[in-house]
Order: structure tokens, then C-alpha cells, then sequence
């Protein structure tokens, strides 16, 4: 099959860290835009990508891109698009839209439209005038920009973030893919100790073990493509089968998650079963005023509660606060805190070697990011000749 089209999506702040993910792919070529990496591939790529992204939210199959004013132009344009060498006769395939800056700003119209453009063209193809749309699922998006129409089609089925290990959550759960972004955000390597501090479900300390062990973020999971006839199956059995083995025996240095809460301690070693990394994270309630290290070096992330979701304000500050001494007590780590609380540099006492702008959900936050101080190189032995 010749090369596709492929748009991984992220949510806003995340593109650099997905493109740096897909160029360790193989894929360097790519145009990234907000949201969105777009890049070109052979059909495997959809296996791979989906396999390995730990950051991108989903891929997706660009079908095409043209200009439409008039709802004439995207019905004629949508149907002139190769839908047929896709979707097979009993293909389900429901319309998904959304529009900025456009005049076709009406949503549910464009979807109307794309859906009868798609069905005319498959008229021409099967020779039918109904489909019965009990077959894999072709989930379509139509998403218009200033008049710039983009028809894709997911391939992903549940978001990347759905990696299978997290069955229960906590009440404020973070996003795995952001959990994985702030990982590579704080530049952390598996020889580096973490602690995350307020572990919750333990999504930070999980994203961390797996990526230590090599563990695929989709290794244990469904993908909407895999239904798909038209796509080789067991090229994707073998890059499942790589993947497994690709997985390192040694386990990560030193990963620990420590709560409050002991019941959401229970919950975050569940899912670390889950995921196959139960032995490679000490887990321990613990408030964070207690927290206490013989680790000369290292890197503390996490999500601390910050109101909006968790705690009264007054809690809030006053663990910020507590924070502050943990920054003292554990002086030569470096601290990497996603909060959405605008005084957190001030609570704290003390600014930001770092700030960067993301998002937790749809509640805009802020990274945090102090850099420690780097740990002094191993001494070199010297090797003398005999
Ligand atoms: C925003 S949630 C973290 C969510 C977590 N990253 C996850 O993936 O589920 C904040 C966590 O801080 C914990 N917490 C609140 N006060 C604490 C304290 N004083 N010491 C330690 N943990 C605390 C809560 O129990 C909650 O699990």
C-alpha cells in the first residue's frame, strides 16, 4: 500500500515532546501545528505509533484538506476523497465534528454533510443504496479551521491515554500521556531517583517504571485499526511481539510514590500490577511533611492538589508551604510541580528556575521546574598498561 497521510494528535504544550517521540520512531519528517504532528508513512506506521506514543492522544488517518465556504464545496470535495479504499461494505462510521473561525460554523450540518458525501461515495463503489454499519468502526472527524477543512479517520478507538493498567482512579486523576510529559519534561532517566510525593492512583511513578522497563504504552490494549480489514494484522502481531520483547528485565533505580490517603495507596499498587511494574515502586502513605531521603540526587515530580479540585484553599496554601521545607530538607534534588495555583512560586518561597504552560484536562496549568544541582560525574578509572 502506498504511503498515508497520519496526524498524531496532543493536547495543547505537548506537540515538541510527541514530535520528539515520533522522530525516535523513525518518522522525522513532520509538520507540527497546534494540537496536532502531521506526518507522512506506510500504513505500519499505524501499528507502531499507536503502540509506542506515550504523549500524542490519538493518530489519526488524514483522508484530505481543502478549502470549503459553502456547504456544495465539503459535500462535492468530501465525496471526491478515496473513502471506499477504506471502509469496507459494512463499515460503521459515525461523523464527529468541530469548527473555528469558519463560515461553516454550524457543526451538525457539516456532519450531516460529510456523512451523505461519504455514502455516495460508497454508493458508487458497493452498488448499494443502504449499509447496514454493523462492521469495524471508522470513527470520521470533521474539523474546520478559517474555512480549512481536515477529514481523518481515528485509528486509535479509546485515547493513547487509556493504556489498560488503570482500572480505578483517584478523585483528580492526571492524564497518563501528561504524567509521561512531565517525565520527559524533567529530563528523567531510569538510573535517576524519583519520588512523587503525592502519588494519588500512582499514575507519575507507573508512567516511570514503564518507560524504565521499555514498556510499550500500548502493549496491553485495543486499537480501533486492529478491526480493520484493510490493514495487514500480523504486521502488527509482530510489532506487539517486538515490543514484548523489547522489554528490559533490569528494573529502574529508585521510584517512589508516597499519599496521604492509604486507600488511594491501595488503588495506585493495584494498578501498578496491572501494568506489570507492582515490584519496581515502593509505595507508602506518608504525608509530605514526613518525607525523608538518604538519596543525595534526584528529581521529585508530581501534582500536588491545588483547590480547584482538591482541598480548601487553606489547605491548600498551607501544604505549599510544607513544600518549601521539603525543597530545603532535600537540597541537592531538583523539584518538578504541575499546579494550577497562581501563588505557588510565592507559597513556596521560591521562583521557578523553569515555568512552562500546560494542560491538566481543560484547567489551565503551570510546570514548575527548579533545577538542582547535577550530580557529580562517576571517577574515571584509569587503565594502565601492563
Ligand atoms: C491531584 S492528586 C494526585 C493525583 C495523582 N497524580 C494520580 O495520578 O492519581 C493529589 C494527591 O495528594 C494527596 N495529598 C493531599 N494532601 C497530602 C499531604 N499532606 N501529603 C501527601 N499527600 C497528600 C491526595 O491524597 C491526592 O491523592
Amino acid at each position: 500500500m502506498q504511503e498515508v497521510n497520519l496526524i498524531a494528535t496532543t493536547t495543547f504544550g505537548l506537540e515538541a515532546i510527541a514530535a520528539h517521540e515520533l522522530r525516535l520512531l523513525g518518522f522525522p519528517k513532520q509538520s507540527v501545528e497546534n494540537g496536532r504532528i502531521m506526518f507522512r508513512a506506510a500504513p505500519e506506521a499505524i501499528g507502531l505509533t499507536n503502540l509506542w506514543l506515550r504523549t500524542a492522544e490519538r493518530v489519526r488517518l488524514c483522508m484530505g484538506e481543502f478549502t470549503a465556504a459553502t456547504f456544495d464545496e465539503l459535500f462535492e470535495q468530501t465525496k471526491a476523497l478515496p473513502w471506499s479504499d477504506w471502509l469496507p461494505e459494512n463499515a460503521c462510521f459515525p461523523v464527529d465534528g468541530k469548527s473555528i473561525k469558519s463560515k461553516l460554523y454550524s457543526v451538525p450540518d457539516c456532519q450531516a454533510i460529510v456523512k451523505k458525501a461519504v455514502v455516495e461515495n460508497m454508493k458508487k463503489r458497493y452498488g448499494r443504496q443502504w449499509f447496514p454499519e454493523d462492521g469495524p468502526q471508522y470513527r470520521i472527524e470533521v474539523a474546520l479551521l478559517n474555512d480549512r477543512v481536515t477529514l481523518t479517520i481515528d485509528t486509535s478507538g479509546a485515547g493513547l491515554h487509556k493504556r489498560g493498567y488503570r482500572t480505578l482512579i483517584s478523585d483528580a486523576p492526571l492524564k497518563e500521556t501528561l504524567a509521561a510529559a512531565m517525565l520527559y519534561l524533567a529530563r528523567w532517566y531510569p538510573d535517576i531517583a524519583l519520588w512523587d510525593p503525592f502519588c494519588g492512583s500512582g499514575t507519575i511513578p507507573i508512567e516511570a517504571a514503564m518507560m524504565g522497563r521499555g514498556i510499550a504504552p500500548g502493549l496491553h490494549r485495543q486499537f480501533a485499526f486492529q478491526e480493520w480489514p484493510g490493514l495487514s494484522q500480523s504486521v502488527f502481531d509482530e510489532q506487539r511481539e517486538a515490543a514484548r520483547a523489547a522489554v528490559c528485565t533490569d528494573p529502574p533505580d529508585h521510584i517512589v510514590g508516597t499519599d496521604v490517603d492509604p486507600d488511594i495507596l491501595r488503588v495506585a499498587r493495584r494498578n501498578a500490577q496491572a501494568a506489570g511494574v507492582a515490584d519496581d515502586i515502593h509505595f507508602q502513605a506518608l504525608p509530605l511533611a514526613e518525607i525523608q531521603t538518604k538519596q543525595r540526587y534526584g528529581k521529585l515530580v508530581c501534582n500536588p492538589p491545588y483547590g480547584e479540585r482538591l482541598g480548601t484553599d487553606a489547605q491548600v496554601k498551607s501544604l505549599y508551604k510544607d513544600m518549601g521545607s521539603v525543597f530545603r530538607r532535600f537540597e541537592t534534588w531538583s523539584f518538578y510541580v504541575l499546579t494550577a495555583h497562581e501563588g505557588f512560586e510565592n507559597l513556596v518561597g521560591r521562583r521557578a528556575s523553569k515555568r512552562r504552560k500546560l494542560y491538566n484536562g481543560n484547567i489551565k496549568v503551570d510546570y514548575y521546574q527548579y533545577f538542582g544541582p547535577r550530580p557529580p560525574k562517576p571517577a574515571r578509572t584509569t587503565k594502565t598498561s601492563q
